[in-house]
């Protein structure tokens, strides 16, 4: 298929310091110049994202811009020898959507080295469902695993676990065989606890210890944390010897005030997970976890499809902190 000459894409724009977007028709030839020219058919809503559409210069520095960390498709055309026109893609992290125009398009160009070969009967839809959010939850799990978390050491805590990397770890260490809790910022009604994998919930009062005390009672084997702060705190201070807490998020907080015991009196290890700089032959091994071992048979209800148009409702709510499961952008 020609390529056409313009494209649709969600632009962000600043002016005198406000940030405003709306859907543009682009020339095809403003797209900055790289080896592999990607027809976008899926992508997906992150955090991030909804940040760059801001105007969070810790995301995105200049604008205009396209954001959209996430694009799943076909490609177009390539002077890379890794890849030809018709080969299916996943680009995920990197610097797409941030500094580099992102997913929120129906085209993207890219270098070849942030470009991954689609999994054997694995569709576009399929990858974005995960997308980073469901990549960075993966990445979680396999840093527990390579740590020596085993499902009979106890129950594993994931914070944020209704929200995107939240609601796929939980489900990942459910098929795994490990007892999830659920931490949520306050108690979700049963059957979304339960459509997540997770068999028992605590919320803020559980997961945000203020007693100050250096460690606390031993109350779960390890956890998945996207939350930060005194959450990420509490998770590593009633973690059980040897076990493992990642942590990828800051969404309550980039802070970690505590006391070394917890690492030095129960061996408590805390792993950090970085799904942006993830090295290609991890990011590959973990989409083909992603695609096979670990596909999961998610619940309808936590995976809600976007178009560009109605884009700007779904980065409201994951503003508002009120994201639930996964929202996947449909271009095709
Ligand atoms: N390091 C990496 O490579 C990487 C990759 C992807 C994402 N991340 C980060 O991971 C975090 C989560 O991303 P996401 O895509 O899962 O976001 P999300 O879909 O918006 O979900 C976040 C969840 O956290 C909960 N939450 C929000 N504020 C909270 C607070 N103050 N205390 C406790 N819980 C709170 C919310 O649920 P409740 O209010 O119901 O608790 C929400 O469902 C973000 O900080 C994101 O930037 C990092």
């Amino acid at each position: 298929m020609q390529a056409p000459g313009t494209f649709k894409a969600y632009r962000v724009q600043e002016k005198e310091g406000n940030y405003t977007a709306s859907i543009e028709q682009m020339p095809l030839k403003d797209l900055q110049s790289s080896e592999v020219l990607i027809r976008v058919e899926y992508s997906s809503l992150n955090y991030k994202d909804a940040l760059s559409s801001i105007g969070n210069k810790g995301v995105t520095r200049n604008y205009p811009h396209t954001p959209g960390i996430d694009a799943a498709g076909i490609v177009e055309a390539s002077e890379s020898q890794l890849f030809k026109a018709g080969d299916r893609v996943i680009v995920t992290s990197y610097d797409l959507g941030m500094n580099h125009p992102g997913g929120f398009a129906e085209y993207i160009t890219v270098p070849d080295s942030w470009v991954v070969p689609m999994p054997a009967d694995f569709s576009s839809k399929e990858a974005m469902i995960y997308g980073t959010a469901g990549f960075t939850a993966a990445l979680s799990v396999y840093r527990l695993l390579h740590n020596g978390q085993k499902p009979e050491m106890g129950p594993v805590v994931v914070t944020g676990a209704l929200g995107g990397v939240g609601s796929i770890a939980s489900q990942i260490l459910n098929k795994l065989g490990f007892e999830v809790i659920a931490a949520n910022y306050e108690l979700a009604p049963k059957e979304d606890i339960e459509k997540i994998g997770a068999t028992r919930q605590i919320d803020r009062t559980g997961s945000d210890d203020t007693s100050g005390r250096p460690m606390l009672k031993t109350q779960w084997a390890g956890a998945i944390d996207v939350v930060g702060g005194n959450t990420l705190v509490t998770m590593l201070k009633g973690c059980q010897p040897l076990g493992n807490v990642t942590t990828c998020g800051n969404i309550g907080s980039g802070d970690l005030n505590m006391t070394v015991y917890p690492f030095i009196l129960r061996g408590v290890s805390l792993l950090g997970i970085d799904s942006q700089n993830c090295p290609m032959t991890i990011r590959q091994e973990i989409w083909n976890l992603l695609a096979k071992d670990w596909k999961l048979d998610m619940d309808a209800s936590l995976i809600q499809e976007a178009t560009l148009e109605t884009l700007q409702s779904h980065i409201d709510v994951m503003l508002d902190k009120k994201s639930r499961g996964r929202v996947i952008i449909n271009l095709r």
